[in-house]
């Protein structure tokens, strides 16, 4: 398969069908995935995004996919949030350090970002082989959290590491991955087990439960020279994204990334960027995302 296919698809359409189904893993031992450090580097407002490194980034590309299940190791946990974040090829994190090497975007959140897992669970995402620092081995680092708010704090380390020795895999249980190489790169397989009952699990995916809807309402003044007041209301609790993007589609701003009640909310943008860099005038989109549905809105900034 070409590299380029491989993006397009998304890993999840790929090498999503190779992960072991969690009706295999219950016949093995079951324990809920160990815990790790979250370490100085984990920052807010991550993007969503399942491609973490632009295809310039030095390094080795690798592609990492699992599946969330509850505490039986078999039952999925959809809609769970996997926020990644890692070092670059020469061991830097962008947001709290000034990164001499990539990111020619210049993209404020290089090597991060929040991938949803699907109704079976399934989460995935491409990136660059993290690099060496302060002596620690190659890393990621996750942070999950389910929809029933339940988080875990952990790092996935890689077999193929020479820092890796037994007394690393027997502190770190779980957590040293094989990877197999192929011709689009490292690819592994990191299955997460929440410490979460199954029967919070189940509650979420009642078929009768209230849909989650929501509507991105008014937008005034539209088009705007100083800011935006951006009105939405969501019918239940869940996880609100809201996102400004360029007409091109290049992602420019996060607004809202969080969990939040039901009801009528308000925002303004400022038409400025992550870094607080006021943008040029033109049509923006505005992206809502919320119990798996987006809604767009059209924008103008006219200086
Ligand atoms: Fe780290």
């Amino acid at each position: 398969m070409k590299r380029r296919t491989f993006i397009k698809n998304g890993i999840l359409g790929t090498i999503g069908i190779a992960i072991i189904p969690g009706s295999i893993l219950s016949g093995r031992d079951c324990s809920t995935t160990h815990s790790d450090i979250l370490g100085p580097y984990w920052s807010h407002n991550h993007p969503r995004r399942t491609i973490l490194a632009n295809s310039e980034e030095p390094g080795t590309r690798i592609f990492i996919s699992g599946v969330v299940t509850a505490d039986d190791c078999e039952t999925p946990i959809q809609n769970a949030l996997v926020d990644v974040w890692h070092a670059n090829d020469n061991g830097c994190y962008s947001v709290f350090q000034e990164c001499q090497s990539g990111n020619s975007n210049n993209d404020p959140y290089n090597l991060r970002g929040i991938i949803s897992t699907d109704q079976n669970g399934y989460y995935g995402f491409e990136s660059i082989f993290p690099g060496y620092y302060a002596g620690r081995p190659r890393h990621f680092h996750y942070k999950i959290t389910s929809p029933s708010g339940l988080e875990l704090i952990t790092q996935c380390y890689f077999e193929v590491d020479p820092l890796i020795d037994e007394d690393w895999e027997q502190n770190h249980p779980g957590l040293v991955i094989p990877l197999e190489e192929t011709e689009n790169g490292l690819v592994g397989e990191f299955n997460i087990v929440l410490n979460e009952e199954v029967s919070a699990v189940s509650v979420d995916s009642n078929p009768f439960s209230l849909p989650k809807r929501f509507s991105l309402d008014t937008l005034y003044p539209n088009p705007f020279n100083n800011s935006i007041k951006i009105d939405f209301t969501i019918n239940n609790f869940g996880y609100v994204d809201i996102g400004i993007y360029d007409i091109t589609g290049k992602w420019v701003s996060n607004l809202v990334g969080k969990k939040m009640h039901r009801g009528k909310y308000n925002i303004v943008w400022k038409g400025d960027n992550m870094v607080g860099k006021t943008v040029a005038s033109g049509t923006y989109l505005l992206m809502m995302k919320f119990g798996g549905s987006i809604q767009t809105k059209k924008i103008k900034l006219i200086k």
